[in-house]
């Protein structure tokens, strides 16, 4: 048993998907979030950019007494995982591995289409283990590079033409090669799940990778006996490097309850 909390951290709001089911899965479990809003996105920079910014985000998330760190975004997951884990003892877990194996499980058709920020489609990492899982599975991959402003800036929901608009052009050439399941690789689409959905179709299936990932880290804390003891709910802290209030309002709306004084400001460049 091991009452430390979880470490969870992305660029701004995305790393929340594996939050909300973290929170479902283990209410228990005490969680210290960083949501680095001052640099988002991640996915637009050079892999040197990210694991610079990605070297931060651990140091402070390592000024708590921590069992695990989450690295809830695709992007250090696909860039910077391996080097952050060469650095770091305590254990480090990505969202990659999880979702490659819940589409490679998913599809029927052997087609997966993949949608990622630039970075992560560049690194090729999830194509590499769903080839590992199956590799007659074929993978149509597609750079989104335009969804994690419109998420950052809480243009996610369904009648929003800006992002129906987006996600048509995006989309079109991954619905025209006839998949049947479509890995959100970065964790911020979850939150335009409604968005995609519609517009890929009902036979399709979604894997949110923040999901997939909190999954993968109750059974591996369990797999470890360090899961915690505590009885009574775990609080969760939010600490991101610009304004609060905006993190603070679309945090409060995507999780269903209100985060406002658990949010504080860090500045991540001490770090
Ligand atoms: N949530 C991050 C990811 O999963 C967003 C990346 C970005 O900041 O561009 O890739």
């Amino acid at each position: 048993m091991d009452n430390r909390p979880i470490g969870v951290f992305d660029s701004g709001l995305g790393g929340l998907t594996a939050v909300k089911e973290l929170r479902r899965l283990a209410p228990q479990e005490e969680i210290v979030y960083f949501g680095d809003t001052g640099r988002v996105p991640y996915g637009s920079r050079s892999r040197e950019t990210i694991i610079r910014y990605a070297r931060q985000d651990v140091a402070f998330l390592r000024t708590f007494d921590l069992k695990a760190i989450v690295i809830a975004c695709g992007t250090v997951s696909t860039t910077a995982l391996d080097v952050l884990a060469a650095e770091n003892d305590i254990p480090l877990w990505g969202v990659v591995e999880a979702a490659a194996q819940a589409a490679a499980r998913a599809t029927r058709n052997g087609r997966v289409g993949l949608i990622g920020t630039q970075a992560t489609i560049r690194s090729g990492a999830y194509e590499r283990r769903i080839a590992g899982e199956d590799p007659s599975i074929r993978v149509v991959a597609r750079a989104c590079p335009l969804f994690v402003p419109l998420v950052e800036n809480g243009r996610f929901q369904v009648g929003d033409v800006v992002a129906e608009t987006v996600a048509a052009e995006y989309l079109a050439p991954i619905k025209a090669a006839g998949v049947d399941t479509l890995v959100l690789g970065c964790t911020h689409y979850p939150l335009l799940t409604e968005v995609i959905g519609a517009y890929m179709g009902p036979g399709v299936t979604l894997v949110n990778v923040g999901e997939q990932c909190a999954v993968r880290v109750v059974e591996r804390l369990a797999a470890m006996d360090a899961l915690t003891g505590r009885e009574e709910p775990g609080e969760s802290r939010f600490y991101v490097s610009d304004r609060v209030e905006d993190f603070a309002r679309l945090a409060s709306l995507f999780l269903q309850r209100d985060v406002g004084e658990a949010v504080e400001q860090v500045d991540i460049y001490r770090y």
